[in-house]
This record gives C-alpha cells, structure tokens and sequence, in this order.
C-alpha cells in the first residue's frame, strides 16, 4: 500500500440514548392499539431478521436486488457523469456497502473519488464499513450512525456530492413520510449535488406477489420473526405459529401490503407495556408496505418534493429503476 495516501476515517454516533430500539416500546404501542394493527418493519432487522433478508434477495422470485445490481453494474459510469463526477458518495442506509462499491469503482475511474460518507442506524456496520472503504479507496470517510429519518440533516462533507439511498427501501415509506422525507433530501442539495434513488417500478401482479409469497416459505419466516423480535425485546407472548404471512398487489394504492394473520382467537400479554392485546381469529396487522413506481408517478412526488429527473435508468426487464434528481430551483 501506498504510505503516502492519507486517509481519514470518522465515524460519529448520534443515537438516542438506549440505542436502535429506544422508541420502541412507545412505537409498538401505538401500533398495536389501533384499530387496524401495524408494526414498523424496523424491527424486521435483528440477526436473524438480517440473515433471513439477505436469504431473500438470493430467492429466484425475489428480482429487486439482483435487478437494481444490474443496473448499477451496467451505468455506473454513466451515473457518476450524469451527476456531474461528483467528489463524494453519501448512502443512506449504507449496510455492507456492497451495491456501492461499484458506484465507488466507477468515480475512483473517473478521477473524481475523494470521499464516502456511508449512513446507517447500525454502529457496528458503518464502522466496519469505513474501515473497509477507506482501506479499499484510500479516500476519507465520514460514517453517521443515526436514524437519518431524525439526523437527516447531520450528513458531513462538502460536495458536489450524490446522495444515494439504494435498495427500494422509499417503497416502504407511508406517502406522507415519503414526502417530507424527500423534500428535506432536496433541502439538503447544493447547486452541484444530486439524490440517486432506487425504485421498484409496477409490474404484473403475478410477479410482484411472487416476489413476496416466495415457495420456500423465506418470505414468510422473515415476516414471522418481528414477532419472536417483540417476544424477547418486550416481553410478549406471541406464538410465532399462530399467525400466518400475508401478502398482496394493492393496485389502488400501488404497493404490495404485507400482514401476519392470526390463525386464531388470542390474547397476547406484552408486561413491559402493560398491554394485553386482542386478535379476532383472521384478523390482519400490517407489518410493511412496499410502494411500486412508474416514471410519471415518481416524477410528481419528485416535483412536489422540490426535485426534477435528471437521468432515468432501467435494468433490461424494465422491473426496477435507479433515478437521479437535483433541486427544480437551482438548475
Ligand atoms: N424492503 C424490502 C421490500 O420491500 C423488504 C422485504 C422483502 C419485505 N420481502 C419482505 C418486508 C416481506 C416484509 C415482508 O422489498
């Protein structure tokens, strides 16, 4: 290795005290004494949660990943000068980095790669993360381990920078939240910065249901293992076996509505919260929405956040999209 590179890792911490999971006894709560249950899918992500994820975007009926990959694999190149070869990569929701190091390869190429700024609500994560990017890259990295729903507005370093939230994870956004969250990332762009976003796009309902009913039953025990999260976080008693995956194309609202069912009349007894919880036998909580997207559906949330396409890509199916933005008014 070079001794003369310098690079700078940083990693700050702006987690609530608590941690991760520190608002989520009052969450929780909410959720479950509405009239129509929900759960966050925040707490889908423990390490069995995680594993069972990554089990999923290896399933053949589960094509986002493999399609979003493709479609960085193909323009990254043609990202990086769409953006205008920016010096800094900002992901959100960074994880491993993995889909990132092939938009990192393509601005290393390009000469414009200075620094990564990688976001994420795991400590343990980002710092591993950094350490690997800046060994890797040479290049500094700022880590910010936070809710970026709370610290959006923490993100370090100058730009002209993209910022890239991977994954399709807006799909999982309620409209209202999706909204304000996208008006404050336009709010966050100088003259020179772009947003580089991943969506799922609308497809036949065949293939989106499939996509989440997969016939190894991954789907499911994924779904499923939120309730053995609440058991030991909270105390609850739920009986994973007494409630069963649902998942279905909601073609009015553009989203695929995922729920447990229970199979049964029961009483879950959650002490910590000093609730017990009624289910009728086939009542359905919602656990996770996943919003699908056409161009022009996307463009108009965009122009109601404040931001304008830049440059659209597709993987060669045409089943998942990556779009770049700037702010309407600083063209
Ligand atoms: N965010 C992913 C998605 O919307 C997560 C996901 C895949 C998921 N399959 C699921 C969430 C099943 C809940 C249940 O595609």
């Amino acid at each position: 290795m070079d001794s003369t590179i310098t690079n700078e890792i940083t990693v700050d911490v702006h987690l609530p005290p608590g941690g991760p999971l520190s608002g989520m006894a009052a969450d929780v709560r909410a959720g479950l004494t509405k009239p129509f249950k929900e759960l966050s899918p925040r707490y889908f992500y423990d390490e069995r949660g995680s594993e069972l994820f990554e089990a999923i975007t290896e399933l053949p009926e589960y094509y986002p990943t493999r399609a979003e990959r493709a479609i960085l694999e193909r323009q990254a190149a043609g990202i990086c000068a769409s953006a205008g070869s920016p010096t800094t990569l900002i992901e959100l929701g960074s994880g491993s980095a993995s889909k990132t190091r092939v938009l990192l390869d393509a601005m290393d190429k390009a000469g414009c790669l200075e620094a990564y700024a990688p976001v994420d609500i795991s400590e343990q994560i980002t710092r591993d993360t950094a350490e690997a990017v800046a060994a890797e890259y040479g290049i500094t990295v700022h880590g910010l381990v936070c809710d970026f729903e709370r610290d959006l507005e923490r993100i370090p370093l100058a730009g002209p920078r993209v910022i890239a939230f991977l994954g399709g994870t807006i799909g999982n956004f309620e409209p209202a939240q999706r909204a304000s969250f996208l008006a404050r990332v336009a709010n966050l762009l100088g003259p020179e910065d772009h947003f580089l976003l991943g969506t799922d796009l609308v497809k036949s309902r065949e293939v989106l249901e499939a996509a989440y009913n997969d016939s190894a039953g991954v789907t499911a025990a994924f779904n499923k293992n939120v309730l053995s999260v609440l058991n030991r976080e909270l105390g609850a008693d739920f009986d994973v076996d007494a409630f069963e995956h649902v998942a279905f194309w909601d073609d009015e609202n553009l989203w695929v509505d995922i729920r447990l069912r229970s199979l049964a009349r029961q009483l879950i007894e959650i002490p910590s919260l000093g609730i017990r919880v009624a289910f009728g036998r086939g009542e359905e909580m919602r656990t996770e929405i996943s919003t699908k997207f056409a161009r022009d559906g996307l463009a108009g949330i965009y122009a109601e956040a404040g931001l304008e396409i830049v440059d659209w890509w597709t993987d060669p199916e045409g089943l998942f999209a990556l779009s770049l933005t700037r702010r309407a008014d600083q063209a």
